[in-house]
């Protein structure tokens, strides 16, 4: 069964394949509008379900977007609607989906109830976010950066700020895709233990982006952890801000990423967010045309 649980969690071939599938599919929409079809229809007749138990604007759109235009049909689920918020256990609600639809996009909050959802159902789940990764937004941010730059392969990139789920995913994704990662972050928030050895640490982000090819952050506060950190996270991450004066320390031709939603002055200002080295709308776009391979390589068409 393809599914789409982790970045380290497919092999390196794939996860190539899928690039490169996304990159042919962009261009060969050029500048159609958005709801035309494509040309190929690889989901045609094709279900696939969507279930958030978390907010979502680009995941849900674009994969409602992708699959339509791909030919197939969806249904967007909110977990809180569906019998899954009132009791009934993943893997029966895994089985009972797996008899109506051909695909499974979840956005949850536990890694462990996407893994339960993978391991009973009998189609492919696709990890939309949890608590501890996003692989589909690494996916789109390859692709955005090799777009730009060329191969990633023995590029610098720095996250700077907290060690949270999407920071995982680039380190899962550092080395399927042979990049250097360097963390810099106050040390309370750092990246979950499981990761050592994908990444290095410098707490000095100064010293941290020097040579950087690519510079990403994400926001301070995620949606599993608790408001009442807010204060807390603000005065420890403030130091960790991109802003202008951090992105002069990195590679002239650096590029900047944010996987949005973004707290504008906060983790990096509009300066750097709205200036020449940010590629977050490309990055945005381009979680359309990723995932959109990330499906047809979980259905095999
Ligand atoms: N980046 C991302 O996953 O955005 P949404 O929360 O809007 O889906
Ligand atoms: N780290 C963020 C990413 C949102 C796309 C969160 O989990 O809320």
């Amino acid at each position: 069964m393809n599914h789409f649980l982790d970045i380290h969690k497919t092999d390196r071939a794939a996860l190539r394949s899928i690039i490169d599938g996304a990159r042919a599919m962009k261009t060969a929409r050029n500048d159609r509008p958005k709801g035309a079809p494509d040309d190929e229809q690889p989901l045609a007749g094709r279900m696939v379900a969507l279930i958030f138990e978390k907010p979502s604007t680009r995941t849900r759109v674009s994969f409602d977007v992708g699959v339509r235009q791909m030919g197939g049909q969806t249904l967007v689920l909110s977990g809180a609607d569906m019998q899954l918020g009132h009791g009934e256990t993943i893997a029966d609600t895994a089985r009972v989906m797996s008899r109506y639809v051909d695909l499974i996009m979840i956005r949850t909050f536990e890694e462990a109830t996407l893994l339960e959802m993978a391991e009973h159902a009998t189609v492919p789940v696709i990890n939309g976010l949890t608590n501890r990764s996003h692989p589909c937004q690494i996916m789109a941010d390859i692709m955005t950066f090799e777009e730009h730059r060329g191969p990633i392969a023995g590029r610098k990139v720095v996250w700077s700020g907290d060690g949270n789920n999407v920071f995982a995913s680039f380190a899962h994704a550092a080395r399927q895709f042979e990049f250097d990662l360097t963390f810099t972050g106050p040390e309370p928030l750092d990246p979950d233990r499981a990761l050592e050895g994908l990444y290095r640490t410098e707490r000095d982000p100064a010293k941290a982006v020097e040579g950087a090819d690519l510079v990403v952050t994400d926001t301070w506060v995620s949606m599993h952890d608790p408001q009442s950190a807010r204060e807390r996270r603000h005065n420890q991450l403030r130091g960790y801000q991109v802003n202008e004066a951090l992105m002069k320390r990195a590679k002239d031709d650096a590029l900047f990423m944010h996987c949005l939603p973004a707290h504008r002055d906060d983790e990096a200002t509009s300066e750097v967010m709205d200036g020449p080295h940010s590629v977050i709308f490309d990055e945005a776009e381009n979680r359309l045309h990723a995932q959109k391979a990330v499906m047809r390589h979980c259905l095999g068409v």
